[in-house]
């Protein structure tokens, strides 16, 4: 069985239009596409030795005999027919580089889901800019982990967004699932800590700390 978060990233996954699953490592994305019944070309990416090999071997041991695996960087080798990618697992910094890198392949790409394991709050302003829009979002929590899960679609008319909306997500705020509210009971937990070890109510960082969590205990109210 696959994690809770592929699984979620697997939900997110709603058009059967040949779909890239960049940094596949063990392809178990696109394994759980096949079994669901997903019957378009699917291929997994890799640009690592080792990652590739592991990718091959599992899409091999499937007995799915049309997964395509490609040693390759990033959007390089995803011709014009894919129409979803999906990039999950990876820092921000590296899912920018990987879509900047092939900007001009995005006028095929409908949509894309992404699982960006760090600068979250960068991930929606980010491919809002680049002309998608949110189609659907979750933040699960697996491992003692929180994942900020969100599906992007191409759209001629985006959504206008609220500060909050950028950067937690409209459906989230709405939804306040049991995940999502944990996860900001985190980051203010994890801000308290810091206060305590500053142990000085007058420096500008305790301030700024103290009025972050003023606006993360707004938005779970
Ligand atoms: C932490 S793993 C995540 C694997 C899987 N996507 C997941 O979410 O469980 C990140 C993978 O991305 C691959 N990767 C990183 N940068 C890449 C790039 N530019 N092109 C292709 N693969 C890349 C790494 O080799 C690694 O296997």
């Amino acid at each position: 069985m696959i994690s809770k978060r592929l699984s979620a990233i697997v939900n997110l996954i709603k058009n059967d239009n040949n779909i890239a699953d960049i940094g596949s490592d063990h392809g178990y994305v696109l394994l759980e596409l096949r079994k669901k019944g997903f019957v378009s070309r699917l291929m997994g990416v890799e640009n690592k030795k080792n990652p590739f090999l592991h990718l091959k071997e599992n899409v091999a041991r499937s007995g799915y005999q049309n997964i395509e695996c490609a040693y390759s960087d990033g959007l390089n080798d995803v011709d014009n027919e894919f129409k979803t990618i999906v990039i999950a697992g990876m820092g921000f910094d590296i899912i920018k580089n990987i879509i900047l890198s092939n900007k001009e392949k995005l006028k095929y790409i409908n949509n894309i889901i992404i699982d960006s394991h760090t600068d979250k709050s960068k991930v929606r302003p980010f491919f809002i800019s680049l002309g998608y829009d949110i189609d659907d979002e979750v933040v699960i929590f697996e491992d003692d982990i929180y994942y900020d899960l969100v599906s992007f679609k191409k759209c001629n008319n985006i959504q206008k967004y609220t500060m909050e909306e950028l950067e937690f997500g409209k459906t989230n705020l709405l939804n306040k699932s049991n995940d999502f509210k944990n996860m900001i009971i985190d980051e203010i937990n994890k801000n308290i800590t810091i206060i305590q070890k500053i142990n000085d109510p007058s420096s500008l960082r305790v301030g700024e700390l103290n009025k972050r969590n003023d606006y993360l205990r707004g938005i779970i109210k």
